[in-house]
């Protein structure tokens, strides 16, 4: 089959090759890929930078969504036929993948694969911060940085379901119209002086609830700056390459909770294990993420669907800072 091989860190050591088919496991599904998520995520692994690094050669790849084509020993869930999506910690970048079932999830009939692949990383990601981690609560004001990227747009489209009043920040007025298309009540160009003074005056001073941030560095640092009393930081990546420091005396005279979310973690991929009971519960998720797509109130944005061959591009287009949703790969 073919796939995307790393030989050695860095985009310019992948490459599209023919590869021996993964082997079936014990729970295992195997999965024929029809669409595959480039995420932010895929960059950093492909350059060795991300907490989960693998050794080349590798395949890179996280959000599949596809065919059922057959289940090893034990993996009862799943049939040849099936429409699913999946989380993989790797591989997706293939046109078959292997999954052990606890991460594979049935798939509504009205919702394509393109779509689909937003949810194993990004809706869920959006979904478990906002609501189990943060605990948003109707009528409370939630600030999404990065608004217009593939994790930004779900948690808008997430904290509105929750009975938020959405403020987006980004970085351009394109980027903007796609957040207030998908629902933000108040957009802010981050480029035009910051987000600060605009958020205190559209909150009468108080400043946000909840801040979702996927952009760290002087966002995150801004952000303090206009998060209300009690309010509830989130800083779940660092697109913009610096991780931010935490001064403690903030959160301490601010009364405010900085909330860590590695959505790995509930997938069983860090280093212990989630707490019995907690598959239950991300299937639930996924059931009510799904479903809320199927009734049309989610609607993942995918910029572009290229074929396999293109990842590059792809990639690309994440590094530059063009993307809108996300870019999607069809193998
Ligand atoms: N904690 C978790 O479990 C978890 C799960 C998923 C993703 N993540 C992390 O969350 C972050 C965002 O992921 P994503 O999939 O939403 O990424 P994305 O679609 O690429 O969006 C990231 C956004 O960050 C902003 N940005 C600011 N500086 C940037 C730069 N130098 N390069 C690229 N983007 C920059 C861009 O918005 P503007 O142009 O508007 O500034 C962009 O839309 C990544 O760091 C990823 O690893 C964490």
């Amino acid at each position: 089959m073919k796939a995307v091989v790393v030989r050695r860190f860095g985009l310019d050591h992948a490459a599209l090759e023919d590869v021996p088919r993964p082997e079936l496991c014990p729970y295992g599904v195997r999965i024929r890929v029809h669409a595959a998520g480039v995420s932010f995520a895929n960059l950093l692994v492909i350059e060795g930078k991300h907490q989960n690094r693998w050794e080349p050669p590798f395949t890179p790849g996280t959000e599949v969504a596809g065919v059922v084509l057959e289940s090893g020993a034990g993996a009862d869930r799943f049939r040849a036929g099936d429409r699913v999506v999946a989380g993989v910690r790797k591989g997706g970048f293939g046109e078959e993948v292997v999954v052990t079932q606890n991460n594979v999830f049935a798939l509504p009939d009205t919702v394509d694969f393109d779509a689909a692949v937003h949810f194993p990383t990004i809706y869920a990601t959006a979904y478990c911060a906002l609501k189990w981690r943060a605990r948003l609560q109707p009528g409370e004001i939630l600030l999404v940085h990065g608004a217009a990227g593939g994790s930004g747009l779900a948690a808008i489209e997430i904290g509105k379901l929750l009975g938020a009043l959405v403020i987006a920040s980004a970085s351009s007025e394109q980027k903007l119209a796609a957040a207030a298309d998908h629902g933000a009540d108040l957009c802010i160009n981050y480029r035009n002086g910051g987000f600060r003074e605009q958020v205190l005056a559209a909150t009468g001073g108080r400043g946000a609830d909840v801040i979702f941030d996927p952009v760290g560095g002087s966002t995150f640092d801004e952000s303090l700056r206009c998060i209300a009393p009690d309010g509830r930081i989130i800083p779940m990546g660092f697109a913009g390459g610096t991780v931010p420091s935490v001064p403690a005396n903030l959160v301490l005279v601010k009364n405010i909770t900085v909330i860590g979310i590695y959505w790995g973690y509930y997938m069983g991929w860090a280093r212990q294990l989630p707490p019995p009971g907690m598959e239950a519960q991300v299937r639930e998720a996924f059931d009510e993420m799904l479903g809320w797509a199927a009734g049309g109130w989610l609607r993942p944005h995918t910029q572009q669907a290229h074929p396999l061959a293109d990842f590059r591009e792809a990639l690309a287009a994440i590094s530059n800072q063009s993307v809108i949703g996300r870019c999607v790969l069809n193998p």
